[in-house]
């Protein structure tokens, strides 16, 4: 890969450049808590996204997308929205630190990788913040990660339309190998937490399905999480998220409102819950209640935050009753993308095998699988 990004590199623009890489990310559980200021436990993957960057004597950008065989030029006083989605993301980073008062001259930049997109492992957040911190690096901002990370979010807020949470930025800027990241989305404290899973992999599913739907309902379960806490502000105004909130106020001051927005914040509620339990089973080495609360979480998806979709859904019924799965769940914001899996390692094979053919025939569509190993965050690489 390395070798790849920087002959392209030297073929569309004739020098030598640096090259850094962000991973993609998986997240064993806490779905849509992080823009509730709640908890997750994410981690990055062996799947990454290049970016190789020279700077440049003038104030022209000029980017191109090795898989898209696209080029994107502007200039430094005329980075806004454009039609090119991939281009969005790197131009995104960009705006973030003009706004925040950094000059930045030119630059060439290559993108290429292997997050597959649109597979829910975050392409875009790698996209990112490996271009935050390129930047960073080549102009010499000074920034450390956790400032980067806020502003690769906020990229993604302004130039990709999605309002999403911190998990994806972080996860990507902050892995660490062989361990999942249990991050408070409130206070930005974490925690390493050694991922032991006794013989155990991660194998994740991708339903090769994004339906059109996922960006826009995204934004409306963020609007419905934001009801929940203005009816309960009613009567408890000092609540300022569902992190605070307990059943028991739901149950009072939104469900006899708001049915759908009960669902919603009920979801969310438990599953903050359910993670903090979690942890414990992860230090404690049971894989198995691991697994149990996955599948819960899958559920809790599925009927109360509806967020999933039936080819998600083929795919964990499918699995539920075979005792080398320990837990499996629909991952990411939903709407297509991947299922993650706990598995028996000496059963991969066959798993992998037998889901193929049965969810190809079910849902006509072709299956593909990746065992997910646990890598380190952002980093330079030449
Ligand atoms: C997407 C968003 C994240 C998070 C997840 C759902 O990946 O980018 O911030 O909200 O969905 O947990």
């Amino acid at each position: 890969m390395l070798n790849k990004i920087k002959n392209i590199f030297i073929e569309k623009f004739g020098e030598k450049p640096v090259i850094f890489r962000s991973p993609g990310r998986v997240n064993i559980l806490g779905e849509h808590t992080d823009y509730n200021e709640g908890f997750v436990l994410p981690a990055a993957i062996d799947k990454n996204i290049y970016i190789a960057i020279s700077k440049r004597n003038d104030n022209i950008i000029q980017l191109y997308a090795a898989d898209f065989d696209e080029m994107y030029t502007t200039d430094t006083a005329n980075v806004k929205v454009s039609s090119t989605q991939w281009a969005n993301y790197i131009l995104g980073v960009v705006d973030q630190l003009q706004k925040k008062g950094h000059a930045l001259t030119g630059f060439n930049i290559v993108v290429d990788g292997d997050v597959p997109i649109g597979a829910g492992l975050s392409s875009s957040a790698a996209v990112e913040c490996a271009t935050i911190y390129a930047l960073n690096e080549i102009f010499s901002l000074g920034l450390d990660r956790l400032t980067m990370t806020p502003l690769a979010q906020k990229a993604e807020h302004v130039f990709a339309g999605v309002n999403c949470g911190i998990m994806d930025q972080f996860a990507s800027m902050f892995g660490k190998k062989d361990h999942v990241i249990k991050l408070d989305c409130r206070s930005l404290d974490y925690e390493y937490v050694p991922l032991k899973l006794e013989g155990y992999k991660i194998v994740l599913l991708n339903t090769n399905v994004k339906h059109n739907l996922a960006a826009s309902e995204y934004n409306t379960r963020r609007q419905q999480c934001e009801k929940g806490i203005a009816l309960i502000n009613e009567h408890r105004p000092e609540i300022k998220s569902l992190r605070d909130v307990t059943m028991d106020m739901l149950k009072k001051y939104v469900e006899p409102t708001d049915p759908l927005v009960y669902q919603r914040c009920k979801y969310v509620v438990q599953e903050n819950e359910r993670l903090l339990m979690a942890c414990e089973d992860l230090k404690k080495g049971n894989i198995t209640a691991l697994g149990e609360k996955m599948y819960e979480t899958h559920n809790g998806l599925r009927f109360f935050y509806d967020v999933s979709c039936k080819e998600l859904d083929f795919l964990v019924e499918y699995v539920k009753n075979i005792p080398a799965v320990a837990g499996a769940r629909m991952m990411g914001g939903g709407f297509g993308g991947c299922t993650i899996n706990l598995v028996k390692e000496e059963a991969i094979e066959k798993l992998v095998a037998d889901v193929s053919l049965a969810y190809t025939e079910a849902m006509k569509l072709p299956l593909t699988a990746y065992i997910a190993s646990i890598e380190d965050g952002t980093k330079r690489c030449s």
